[in-house]
């Protein structure tokens, strides 16, 4: 009812002005539902909230760097929040059965994985949860294989909690194309290597990796008795009608060897939430053993807003999702047409998800430090640095694309002016 009004308020609001101007194109293929579109093109103002983001940009920057959008969340989900929030009652909570279903039923009509419920868990946050699932399956000194350039807290957290991380790189070839060194891999491995994180799609780069790669990972890391661990954080935001491949859905190793981790945080922007997250672990011992240390460490119980906000996420009305995923494509070609028609030495790599993009700047001939400097200082930009996320991201910098058009255009032209020079 409420989404109802919701929508007919935007198109009172006189709706077809909230389509960004110039990405016509990327914006006509969204089942002419245009006008429709809830308001992604207002600036939210975020001071006193406490927000990560924001933190950083202390001299008129633009904070483009750590994974969370401008954007409100679903209104589904806020008004989830508001209705418990009402109840004023904030007892301890378990996870219902509702969770494991509503869990289940996301993975089979968003991926096409036919998941039992049996086989979820509540997982009080991705990072958290793998986390654990380290020091469940692995001893101090032991092992963990990481693919950068990737997202930088694997090896932060594996590092900080005295395991070993080992890269194996992924291959950029000429065309700007990047994929897995699975020869690479296998050499890799010794007796002391226990897991293997995969981060499926891939951040930063957003690749959606398919079902024969998975695949032949999945028998790699079975053979050597490897865990895989698969961080699935962004799979629900597939762009371009492409689909995300759920690791273990590829193939019984798969299913033997593999531990999905994702939740709503970043399709429905609930990260600042903390522990919207599941696991998915088809085999059973594996299954038993990691929610078993789970509930060890007391991390077994969700907050009152936790469920709340999964089942409003996750129910059968993607309409949000479908919206917000248009408003990141319409963003990511604004992003292109800008790197093309202004020769700064920057191009860019098209995300097949999320709503970050890669930036190679190794044109641009600065050194990663002065690059950044470039970025912060004269652009006033905060990008994420490349090479935060481990070899290979030398002259490569991250954006967050999760903001309204103008703010943007108002990076872009920034950059232009900076990098222009
Ligand atoms: C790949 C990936 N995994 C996990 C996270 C963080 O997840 P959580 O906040 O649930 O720990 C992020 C956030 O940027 C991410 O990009």
């Amino acid at each position: 009812m409420r989404r109802r009004s919701f929508i007919k308020g935007m198109a009172a609001a006189g709706a077809s002005a909230l389509v960004p101007s110039g990405v016509t194109t990327a914006l006509t293929s969204c089942s002419g539902k245009d006008k429709e579109w809830p308001d992604f093109n207002e600036v939210i103002d975020r001071s006193g909230t406490w927000s990560i983001k924001y933190s950083r940009a202390t001299d008129g920057e633009i904070p483009m760097w750590i994974a969370d959008m401008d954007f409100r969340t679903d209104p589904y989900v806020s008004e989830a929040l508001r209705k418990r929030l009402d109840r004023d009652v904030m007892g301890y909570t378990f996870t219902p059965p509702e969770f494991y279903e509503a869990v289940a039923e996301w993975e089979k009509s968003l991926h096409g994985y036919n998941v039992d419920p049996e086989w979820v868990g509540y997982a009080p946050g991705v990072i958290t949860s793998i986390n654990q699932a380290y020091l469940t399956f692995t001893e101090p000194g032991d092992k963990i294989i990481i693919q950068p350039p990737v997202y930088d807290h694997f090896r932060l957290y594996i590092e900080r909690l005295g395991r070993v991380a080992v890269d194996n790189p992924l291959i950029l070839d000429e065309r700007g194309h990047y994929r897995m060194d699975l020869e690479g891999l296998e050499n890799l491995i010794d007796d002391r290597t226990k897991v293997l994180v995969l981060c499926n799609p891939q951040n930063p780069i957003g690749i959606l990796w398919d079902r024969e790669t998975l695949a032949s990972l999945a028998e790699i890391c079975e053979r050597h008795g490897v865990v895989v661990i698969s961080d699935e954080i962004h799979g629900d935001l597939a762009l371009y009608g492409k689909t995300h491949t759920p690791f273990c859905s590829v193939s019984e190793a798969a299913a033997r060897v593999g531990m999905i981790f994702a939740g709503p945080t970043k399709a429905f922007n609930l990260a600042g939430l903390s522990g919207t997250a599941f696991c998915v672990i088809p085999d059973k011992e594996k299954r038993e053993r990691y929610l078993g240390a789970l509930r060890n460490a007391k991390l077994d119980e969700p907050s009152v807003m936790t469920i709340e906000a999964v089942l409003a996420a996750y129910r059968k009305d993607k309409t949000w999702l479908g919206y917000v995923k248009k408003y990141i494509e319409g963003n990511i070609f604004r992003v292109e047409r800008f790197v093309s028609t202004n020769f700064l030495g920057i191009k860019s790599i098209r995300p097949q998800a999320s709503f970050l993009i890669w930036l190679d700047c190794r044109e641009v001939g600065l050194p990663q430090k002065e690059l950044m400097e470039k970025f912060r200082k004269e652009a006033k930009v905060i990008p994420s640095d490349g090479l935060s996320y481990g070899p290979g991201g030398e002259g490569f910098v991250r954006l967050n694309l999760g903001c309204p058009v103008s703010v943007l255009d108002e990076a872009l032209e920034r950059i232009r002016k900076a990098f222009g020079r």
